[in-house]
Formats: structure tokens, sequence, C-alpha cells
């Protein structure tokens, strides 16, 4: 280790001093990305097969494989709900992960397999299930999953074996959109966290929900508007957006948890990551998807509010939307995606070192930690630096984000490929 650290440190120094001598040529570098590109992509394609075909050999048409016992669980009726309340009885599960898959079988290049997936979802699936959901996980898993599927079952490159899909994909998305508007059926249009499939929103359901939860649903009901014709789902969902965006504080700040009966907040702090994180996602890809500028306008102020009031350097806290004072001083793993939407809009410079400053802690854990005090991040980065030569400070020193991009829309709609990237982009 030692002996290592100090090579490193050099290292670092050799380079530094003369970066001429060793440079490699231009040519040398291109082969050597070509050649980690393909050992990148074959990694990727063993580990989804690796997963797919367990899932489908211990699990399916339950939702989930419960990886070291090899036998699974369904999750649909359990994502977010801790306690475990009503679960469905005589209940098998509904292929969640099956309906996860269906883009990636497509991008893996596995037509003979998404199509034999699709048969089995156009024949097997219901929703007519006693099962109390959480609004938001069912909404990206299996809407999104199921109108990505439809949309690239029905595009130009005929995927399928010609006549045998007749948009099945389609009509159980809508049957499942037309069992979402019970939940928004409330004084302020913001949804219930949870609705039952079968029976509607529960007599004693909890009103509180987070701001993701009820500002994160436009994507996909928006698609599946556009796709049936029916105005139902995206004018729910925009209303909800629009009443969550009202809810905004004079710092154009919102916070993480509300009651959707009284429109009030419950939970004042908030940050970019669990509760409010694809909030803002969705808002850009809003506007990408939908083309209007509406959506860039909120992301626009949300996003330079973001930076101004939860911004640290590399990190993002928390903050309180009322006065923008810092609360939670932590480093959290759905603050991820955050450099990667940054990219999105073309703030390169914060989003090249937040990302390089959270590669750091992964690299140090192995992964990212659920939750880590910003701190202790602080400390290790230090102590790395230290360890280089390099004074501290520096590398910290990022530009200031004050002006964005807007991404680049083609027309104001053009659904097909654009929606199955979000979508399939969207992560959770
Ligand atoms: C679930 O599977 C069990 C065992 O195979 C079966 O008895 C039951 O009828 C199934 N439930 C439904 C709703 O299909
Ligand atoms: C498609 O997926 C199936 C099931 O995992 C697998 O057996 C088959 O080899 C795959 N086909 C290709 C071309 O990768
Ligand atoms: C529907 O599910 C049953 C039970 O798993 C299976 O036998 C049948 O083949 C499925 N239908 C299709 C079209 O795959
Ligand atoms: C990211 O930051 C590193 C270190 O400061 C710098 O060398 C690199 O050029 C930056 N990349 C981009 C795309 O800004």
């Amino acid at each position: 280790m030692l002996l290592s650290r100090s090579y490193g440190a050099w290292l670092v120094l050799f380079l530094l001093i003369s970066p001429a001598f060793i440079a490699p040529s231009m040519s040398q570098l291109d082969s050597h990305w070509a050649a980690k590109k393909r050992y990148m992509r074959e990694k990727v394609r063993k580990m989804f097969y690796h997963a797919y075909e367990n899932y489908m050999k211990h699990a399916f048409p339950h939702d989930e494989l419960k990886p070291l016992t090899k036998s699974f669980t369904d999750s649909l009726s359990e994502l977010g709900n801790l306690k475990l309340q009503h679960l469905p009885r005589n209940y098998n599960g509904s292929a969640l992960t099956l309906i996860e898959s269906l883009s990636s079988l497509v991008i893996m290049g596995n037509n003979t397999e998404f199509e034999r997936a699709v048969t089995w979802l156009s024949e097997n699936l219901t929703f007519n299930i006693d099962a109390r959901i959480n609004l938001f996980e069912c909404n990206i898993r299996v809407l999104g999953g199921l109108i990505s599927a439809h949309i690239l079952a029905t595009d130009s490159t005929n995927r399928l074996v010609q006549g045998c899909y007749k948009n099945q994909l389609l009509n159980l998305a809508e049957d499942l959109g037309r069992r979402f508007l019970p939940a928004f059926d409330t004084p302020t249009g913001l949804p219930y966290a949870w609705v039952n499939l079968k029976y509607g929103v529960m007599e004693d359901e909890t009103p509180e929900t987070s701001t993701s939860g009820c500002g994160s649903l436009i994507l996909e009901m928006g698609a599946l508007s556009r796709l049936t014709g029916d105005p139902r789902y995206e004018s729910a969902a925009l209303r909800a957006l629009r009443k969550l965006w009202s809810m905004r504080s004079s710092l154009n700040l919102l916070g993480t948890t509300l009651d959707v009966t009284t429109g009030e907040w419950i939970e004042y702090s908030s940050g970019i990551g669990a509760g409010v994180d694809s909030f803002y996602e969705y808002l850009c890809k809003a506007y990408i998807l939908f083309g209007k500028e509406d959506y860039w306008r909120m992301f626009h102020s949300a996003y330079l509010a973001v930076q101004k009031y939860f911004r640290h350097g590399p990190w993002y806290h928390e903050a309180d939307m009322r006065t923008g004072k810092a609360t939670y001083w932590q480093l959290t793993s759905l603050q991820a995606f955050w450099p990667g939407l940054q990219v999105l809009v073309g703030d390169i410079g914060a989003a090249n070192s937040s990302h390089r400053e959270f590669f750091y802690v992964w690299k140090k854990f192995g992964v990212i930690p659920e939750r880590i005090s910003v701190g202790i991040c602080w400390t290790i980065r230090c102590y790395i630096l230290l360890k280089s030569i390099i004074p501290c400070g520096r590398s910290w020193r990022s530009p200031h984000s004050t002006s964005i991009k807007q991404p680049k829309i083609h027309g104001t709609y053009k659904l097909a490929n654009q929606l199955s990237i979000l979508l399939i982009c969207t992560p959770k």
C-alpha cells in the first residue's frame, strides 16, 4: 500500500513535469478507449443475462428475485411499503422485473426474447388485483416499462413477427393509467402516494406524500395521453405538477414531504436526494420530450435555486426551503444522478467536479453509501489529495454555474425514440 502510494505521488510529479515525454499518441489513445468500450460492453451484457436468466429461472412471474435464497418477492405492492400493509392474497406477482427488462432486451438486440416476453405479458398480465401500490414506483417501473416497450415494439425497426403485436402493451398501460386516476381525486389535485389497483384510494389512506412522489409523473402519463388520445392522464399529472410548483418558497425551493388534502408542507428541509430527486429530472426531461417552454422555465428557476442554496463546492447538502439555511450535511446515494442531469443541460464544470468527488467516495467504499456526512467525504478526499502532494483546496475550485443551456429539442413533439431513451435513462 505505502509503496504504491508513494510511487503514485512520484508518477503524478513526473506527469506534471514532463507530459510530452510520455504522452501517448492520439491513435494509441483511441484504440485504448475502443478496447475498453468493447470490454465494458461485454461485461454489462454478461451482467444483464446473469440477472435476467436467474430471475426467469427462480422468480418469474413473481416481481423480483431474492438472489441469496434463490426465492422471490412480490415487490410491486411492497415498494415503499415498509410495514408491508394490505398485501394482496393469492397473488403471484406482476412480472415486474420482466417489465423492467423489456427495453434492455431490445438494447441488447435480443428480439426473440423481447417477443416472447411481450406475448407472455399480453396474455397473462392483469392489474385487476387487490393490491395497494405506490403510485410513483408503479408509474416509473410498470407504466414507464410498458410504454417504452410499446414504442420499441411499434417503431419502424419491426422487431416483432409481423402481425403478432396488436398494441397489447399500450392497452395494458391504459388499463393501469385508468387505475391511477382515483389517486388524483383530492382537493388540491396532488395525488395520494398510495392507491389500490382494484378499489381505488383506501378509506384511511395517509395524505402524506413526497415532492418526487407527486412531481414525477408527467413523462409516463403525458406519453400515455399522447399515445391513446385520452387527455386525462397528462392533465392529472400536469395539474399536480403546477400545484406543487405553486407551493415553492420565495427562494424557489420546495420541501420534501407534504399533505395532499391541505396542500401544506410537512417537511421543510430538502435537497436533491431522496424524496425530491426525480422532480428536477422530470422537469428537464418533460421539456425535452414535450417541448413546452413552461417546463424549461420551472426547471431553470429550480435548478438555479439548487445551485445557490444546496451546493457547497462539489457537495450538496439539504436546506430549509423558507430560509435557505443548511440543515443536513450529507452525501446520499440518490444524489448520484445530479451530475448526469447537469451534463444534459451543459453545466459541465459543476458536473465534472461533483462526479469526481462522488467517484472518490465510491472507490473508497466500493459503493456510494446510502448516507454519509460531507465532513467525512471531505476528510477522505483531503487525505487522498495530500498523499498526492496537491494542495487541498485547489481542485475544489469549480466554476459557479449561473448559466445553463436549453437542451436541443427536435420540433415540438417527436415521441418515439426520445421517449424510449428518456424512460430507459430514468434511474430508480
Ligand atoms: C398463484 O399460484 C398458486 C400456486 O401455483 C395458485 O394456486 C394460485 O391460484 C395462483 N394465484 C393466481 C391469482 O393465479
Ligand atoms: C436472448 O435471451 C435468451 C434468454 O435469456 C437467451 O437464451 C438467448 O441466448 C438470447 N439471445 C441472444 C441473441 O443473445
Ligand atoms: C401465460 O401464462 C401461462 C402460465 O405461466 C403459460 O402457460 C402461457 O404460455 C402464458 N401465455 C403466453 C402467451 O405465454
Ligand atoms: C474535469 O476536471 C478535471 C480536473 O480539474 C480536468 O482535468 C478536466 O479537463 C475536466 N473535464 C471537463 C470535461 O471539464
